[in-house]
């Protein structure tokens, strides 16, 4: 069986759910495993918007199976809320095709409330966070204090430990941050009244997966972030709190997987960051703003500006290695449409020296230039476009640039928001 793994090859935003729709029409399970609601996916199919964050982006296709795997942070408030959203626009949200791993940790009202403390509290030194509490979710899983979507079938036991972690979050958040305390019986109103919401969902999504191998179906793995947001090999500390790479997939799912995935990385044709740290193709001026403008770059989560910037070569190497890519996915080529020239950086200029690899030391990569290899522009639209030989030749010229630089085949190339508006090479 060949499974498909897709991550983000950048710092999010690259057009993942726009990828993993198209792809799961052939594919029986898509499976998250990692992240949270920090995530935000646009979908378009037939003109018709869909906003996801937890539920994954297989959702839109009948008769596939979307699980959520133990690596997920999971916020029982919005995920009943994005159920609710999704059943209202007509999409089947029930649990016989949506399921949680009993094991995924809950992000709870202090989590929010310390990661919203701690960013007001940086200043100028914030990470930039989403504000949906992811850190300090994964940081309770890491201190062994965490509640997991299985411990809503104790209540006894959620109040517990609830009464637990507010011992040392109330001190964290009074002392440091001068937020208010939150009571145990507040936060346990909150969240008991969804566990008969939640319960039917839960189940064990490693044997499910298993079971699925065994009967010869296929499973697409949903990256969320992006691999430099993540926590080991991202740019840290601007990153996200979660392994956002492809061998996480079995750590987040329990499914050891088959050896013979398609690991595919899903690029943006130029470069988005939201939140803070280094960015190094950055642009700051009238380029950057056209990027952002006909590209929409808003982030979904937090409607936030995203920084915009040219394709980065050096990045994009890291993350064919760290993810071992097969393959690449190009999304929002059509942005580029009117720019007379198109820059890709290819390289660093590192104190003094040229380099072919971001410096390790924190700062290092705040600290680089950029060298820049031009290529001319083309100005007609591309959303029309159904073949690879239709594109414009310098289109294709870019494309295939890329390609090379990258040393790993682009076999999609994205030219429109919508389903349809993708081309297989
Ligand atoms: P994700 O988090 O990686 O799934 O990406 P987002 O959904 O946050 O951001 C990608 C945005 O670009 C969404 O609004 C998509 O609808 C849109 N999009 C995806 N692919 C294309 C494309 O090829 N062209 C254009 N113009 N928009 C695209
Ligand atoms: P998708 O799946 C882009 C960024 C935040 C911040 C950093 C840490 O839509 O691509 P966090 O809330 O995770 O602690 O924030 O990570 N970030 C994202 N940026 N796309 C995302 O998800 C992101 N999820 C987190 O902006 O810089
Ligand atoms: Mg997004």
């Amino acid at each position: 069986m060949s499974n498909i793994v897709i991550v983000g090859a950048q710092w999010g935003d690259e057009g993942k759910g726009k990828i993993v729709d198209l792809l799961s029409g052939d594919i029986q399970y898509v499976v998250r495993f990692q992240g949270g609601n920090n995530a935000g996916h646009t979908i378009i199919v037939d003109g018709k918007k869909y906003v996801l964050h937890l539920v994954p982006s297989g959702i839109l296709h009948d008769g596939k199976v979307c699980l959520i795997g133990n690596g997920v942070v999971l916020d029982p408030v919005i995920f009943a809320h994005e159920l609710d959203v999704l059943a209202g626009q007509g999409v089947d949200v029930s649990p016989s095709r949506l399921k949680v791993s009993a094991k995924t940790h809950l992000i709870m009202p202090y989590h929010k409330a310390l990661d919203m403390a701690r960013e007001k509290a940086a200043a100028e030194k914030k990470i930039g966070t989403t504000g949906r509490g992811i850190g300090p979710c994964y940081e309770d899983k890491a201190a062994r204090i965490g509640i997991r979507a299985a411990d809503l079938a104790d209540l006894s036991l959620l109040k517990a430990k609830i009464a637990t972690a507010l011992r040392e979050k109330n001190v964290l958040l009074a002392s440091c941050y001068g937020v208010d305390p939150l009571g145990v019986e507040e936060v346990f109103a909150e969240i008991a009244p969804l566990a008969s919401r939640l319960l039917p969902y839960l189940t064990d999504v490693s044997s499910e997966l298993e079971a699925a191998r065994k009967a010869g179906k296929k499973a697409l793995f949903e990256g969320a972030q992006g691999t430099h947001l993540d926590v080991d090999h991202g740019t840290y500390p601007f990153v996200t709190s979660s392994n956002t790479v492809a061998g996480n997939t079995a750590a987040g799912t329990g499914f050891a997987g088959s050896g013979k995935d398609r690991i595919i990385g899903i690029l943006k044709a130029y470069t988005t960051r939201v939140g803070e740290g280094p960015f190094p193709t950055e642009l700051h001026d009238a380029v950057g703003e056209t990027l952002r403008r006909n590209g929409g770059e808003f982030g979904a989560t937090t409607g936030r500006p995203r920084r915009c910037g040219w394709q980065d070569i050096v990045l994009l190497r890291e993350s064919v290695r760290l993810n071992g890519l097969t393959e690449i996915a190009l999304t929002k080529l059509d942005v580029l449409s009117g720019l007379s020239e198109i820059k890709i950086c290819v390289a660093y200029e590192y104190r003094g020296q040229r380099t072919d690899y971001p410096p390790q030391e924190e700062n290092g990569l705040g600290a680089v230039t950029p060298v820049y290899e031009n290529m001319p522009g083309w100005s007609e639209p591309l959303e029309q476009y159904t073949s690879f030989a239709q594109l414009p030749e310098a289109a294709r010229a870019y494309v295939r640039r890329l390609e090379e630089l990258a040393g790993v085949p682009i076999t999609l190339v994205s030219v429109g928001p919508d389903r349809e508006q993708t081309i297989s090479r």
